[in-house]
């Protein structure tokens, strides 16, 4: 089973195709670089997977699961390092810590 499963995946913002019937696998321990020009729908598709954004049709799967009907158990699969900084500049790093931690249930 590949840890990542995306078949004919297609997303639209205002009926403009952003994601255009993308399709590719991941297998479990591998390392997959995700690259391409701007506007080619890397991020969409990332926030996807993620289960941060829904898309219009195709598959979409993270550890076996479906990442529309199943986001928390993909949620529960996934760790993500964000591109920019997310900590929060009115805590401090404890108190970053302590978030984060409160976020993953730990
Ligand atoms: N929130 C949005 N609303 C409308 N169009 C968007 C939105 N986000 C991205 N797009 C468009 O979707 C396409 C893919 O963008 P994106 O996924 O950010 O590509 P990449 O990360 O590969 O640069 C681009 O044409 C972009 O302008
Ligand atoms: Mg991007």
């Amino acid at each position: 089973m590949p840890i990542i499963q995306v078949e004919n995946l297609i997303k639209k913002y205002n009926g403009n195709e952003a994601v255009k019937g993308v399709s590719f696998e991941v297998k479990e321990g591998e390392s997959f670089g995700f690259l391409g020009p701007n506007g080619a729908g890397k991020t969409t598709t990332i926030n996807i997977l993620c289960t941060l954004l829904g898309f219009d049709s195709g598959l979409a799967l993270v550890n076996g699961f479906d990442c529309k009907r199943e986001a928390h158990k993909v949620r529960q699969s996934i760790g993500l390092v964000f591109q920019e900084v997310t900590l929060d500049n009115e805590l401090t790093a404890y108190e970053n810590l302590k978030f984060h931690c409160y976020m993953y249930n730990m």
